[in-house]
């Protein structure tokens, strides 16, 4: 190489897979994975989701399976989303101590002892027969205060049933705090709190409401999540309120449109900052490959470690078990 090329040649380090590997600056590892799983009171089969190729509806033995399965591959965690038989206008079922997400955290705990973390989502429009994250007040809008009361309740009883991580996803204000002063007064001051503090409106969330069976009935979620094209410093507040209220891990959803978030949350924030990678995420990965049209493993790879390195130390990915057997 004669004198006259340039000397800096930053390509010596891409050549070989090995020198590749050693400069790696974004590792994955299976702890950073946390799974979210399905659970239907009363199936008799796991029942497949359409819009989610290879993502299932569990009955309680196939949850329990497929947990211990997560923990033989190493994951960090699982987070439970339960569906009841019988719904109401306030979500009864979210808090019996007999509701299926509360019979199913009992399962897993049992199952997975200490090897992995067992959580649960903390929000109602699982449980209302309108598909609403909370109650409703008689104009039909969602009723913050009140909905408040169902979500200490809720998050109470996931933690008696052993629950090791609560995350409210229900972007009602406060719910942090008051969720928080009730697992203290409940005797739970041990069990964190991972919000959902920059939670979008997002369509991304089109699949999932097919999985969880919550879409609602009428109108949609947009006067309590946040807009795609809102404020820019609006996550960040959202997240100081949730620290300032006992949040101790902190979550930006959807995670590939929102990139950006993810690393202003890592820039300001001195907790671990979880992204998650949600059901239109994982079809549109799926849909794509099932055509042949991109390579699945590969964008499956890509599109985790672009969350890893926006800022993520905790990804949740319908994907979990599958790449940390991978990796
Ligand atoms: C609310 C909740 C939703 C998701 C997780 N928790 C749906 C919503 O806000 O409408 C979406 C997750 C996904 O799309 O994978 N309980």
């Amino acid at each position: 190489m004669s004198a006259e090329f340039p000397v800096a040649r930053p390509r010596r380090l891409r050549r070989t897979p090995a020198m590749r590997r050693m400069v790696a600056g974004t590792r994955l590892h299976a702890a950073d994975l946390i799974l979210p799983m399905f659970v239907k009171e009363g199936l008799s089969e796991p029942s497949p989701v359409s819009s989610m190729p290879g993502v299932y509806q569990h009955t309680r033995d196939s949850l329990r399976k497929a947990a211990h399965e997560a923990a033989s591959a190493g994951v960090g965690g699982v987070m439970l989303f339960g569906i009841p038989q019988a719904k109401d206008a306030r979500g009864s079922a979210a808090d019996d101590p007999d509701g299926i997400l509360q019979q199913a955290l009992r399962d897993v705990v049992a199952e997975v002892g200490d090897a992995l973390v067992v959580g649960a989502d903390t929000c109602l429009d699982e449980f209302t027969d309108h598909g609403h994250c909370g109650i409703l007040t008689e104009a039909g809008e969602v009723d913050n205060d009140a909905t408040l009361e169902r979500y200490a309740s809720m998050a109470v009883a996931q933690a008696a049933a052993g629950s090791q991580l609560i995350a409210p996803s229900g972007m009602m204000d406060g719910q942090v705090g008051v969720i928080r002063s009730a697992l203290d007064v409940a005797g739970y001051g041990n069990v964190p709190i991972l919000a959902y503090s920059a939670k979008y409106a997002s369509a991304f969330f089109g699949p999932f409401r097919e999985a969880a069976e919550c879409a609602p009935q009428f109108g949609d979620r947009s006067s309590h999540q946040q807009d795609p094209a809102g404020p820019l410093e609006e996550a960040l507040r959202e997240v100081r309120l949730d620290l300032a209220e006992g949040a101790d891990l902190v979550m930006v959803k959807p995670a590939m449109s929102y990139l950006d978030i993810i690393r202003q949350f890592r820039d300001n924030v001195d907790v671990p900052v979880a992204a998650y990678q949600v059901s239109g995420e994982y079809a549109m990965v799926e849909a794509a490959a099932a055509n042949g049209w991109v390579d699945r493993d590969r964008m499956i790879m890509e599109s985790l470690v672009s969350i890893k390195r926006a800022g993520a130390d905790l990804i949740l990915t319908y994907w979990a078990t599958e790449v940390a057997r991978r990796l």
